[in-house]
């Protein structure tokens, strides 16, 4: 019988964390559970640090909001965590500390909303006798064995917006507009918003590209009398024999999340001009893809997935991630998202070995634009 759950929401934040928690709380009470969120997701695991939800007090009003009520943390893998000792920085596996916080304060269950590295560690909790269903976050779509994520949604309709107001300005000044956008080594964002938005190409990890091939398009379009061109350049985009752009490495490549991508757009957006003749300016859209309120797609599936999980709860499917397969809520194993991943407390997720769902060549997605004629860099 599930009597006490608690929530917590790890990684980077998206909006549609608190309306996950909002179902899950409403879904728990209307069951006589008692709810409870760890404070900044995996760390609060670990400092045992929590608060009551109650759609009462803390958990009211929350639909809307953007962030997280909870927090969430980055950077928090406890299977391989960060610690000073005698003055040294050492990473050590402080999971067990976190397997006897859940355990001594009586929890039935824990809901980890998080991205592929999130849901690593959520299986390898599993393993360690916790009772564990996942909800898969993120703006990068990237989490496998699901149609999409909350979040997602979100992060697409803010980089089209940014692309309807590019095109503006690149149609009255002549101009190239680049934007970059987030999605870490997936270019889900990127080619979703470029379909929505109307840009003329969109650069993706997944298909690297030949910036020659991107110019020639818009040379192209010059001599049709089109003067401007869109191009969308994911964050993790890359050309042809060349690297991903990197910004910085975190904690020396250690940890979880280590690598902050950057760059990728600027390099675009300088040969272009280069080779185009044409000014070029490049726009980093960045955070705004995460924050503040959530689209109305974003609120109803993440309010799907949170009454979704605690349903699982109530029935004792534990050890899986709700999910949307073939657009119907449904639920799959945690061993099927880790995939071959399988190593307790590896160092995974958020990196570019990790187990992530990429764009295909096959993806609607990607033959619709290439159907419509947006260059794909190849
Ligand atoms: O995974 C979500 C994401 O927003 C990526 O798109 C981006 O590369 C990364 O997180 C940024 O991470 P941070 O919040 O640590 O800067």
């Amino acid at each position: 019988m599930v009597k006490k759950v608690a929530i917590l929401a790890n990684g980077g934040d998206v909006s549609g964390f608190n309306a996950v928690i909002r179902a899950i709380v409403k879904t728990a009470e209307k069951n006589n559970v008692e709810c409870y969120g760890f404070i900044d997701g995996y760390r609060g695991l670990l400092k045992n640090e929590y608060i009551k939800l109650s759609t009462k007090d803390t958990a009211s009003g929350i639909l809307h909001k953007g962030g997280s009520i909870i927090g969430s943390s980055t950077n928090a893998n406890v299977f391989n965590y960060k610690v000073e000792e005698n003055g040294q920085v050492v990473y050590k596996d402080l999971s067990e500390k976190c397997v006897e916080n859940v355990k001594n304060d009586g929890f039935d269950c824990i809901f980890t909303l998080g991205g592929d590295s999130t849901q690593k560690s959520a299986r390898d909790f599993s393993l360690r006798g916790l009772n564990i269903i996942g909800v898969p976050k993120t703006i990068d779509n990237d989490v496998p064995c699901t149609d999409i994520t909350f979040g997602y949604n979100t992060a697409v309709t803010v980089a089209t917006e940014a692309i309807d107001r590019l095109h503006s300005t690149a149609e009255t000044h002549h101009r190239i507009m680049c934007l970059e956008v987030m999605g870490r080594y997936a270019g889900w964002i990127a080619l979703e918003s470029a379909i929505a938005g109307g840009a003329d190409a969109a650069l993706i990890p997944e298909i690297p590209y030949d910036i020659e091939k991107v110019a020639n398009a818009i040379k192209q379009r010059q001599k049709e009398g089109k003067d401007f061109s869109i191009v969308v350049v994911a964050e993790g985009a890359f050309p042809k024999g060349g690297n991903i752009a990197v910004e910085n490495e975190r904690d020396g490549g250690k940890g979880v999340i280590n690598i902050k991508l950057g760059g990728a757009g600027e390099r675009v957006s300088k040969e272009l001009e280069e080779l185009t003749g044409l000014t070029s300016r490049c726009t980093v859209l960045g955070y705004m893809q995460r924050g503040g309120t959530p689209t109305a797609f974003d609120r109803v599936l993440s309010t799907k997935y949170g009454a979704k999980a605690m349903e699982l709860a109530l029935e004792g499917k534990f050890g899986v991630l709700t999910v949307i397969k073939n657009g119907k809520l449904d639920y799959v194993s945690l061993e099927d998202v880790v995939g071959a991943n399988k190593e307790i407390g590896a160092v995974q997720g958020g990196t570019s070995v990790s187990n992530t769902k990429n764009v295909t060549p096959d993806d609607d997605l990607t033959r619709t634009a290439r159907d419509i004629g947006i260059c794909l860099g190849d």
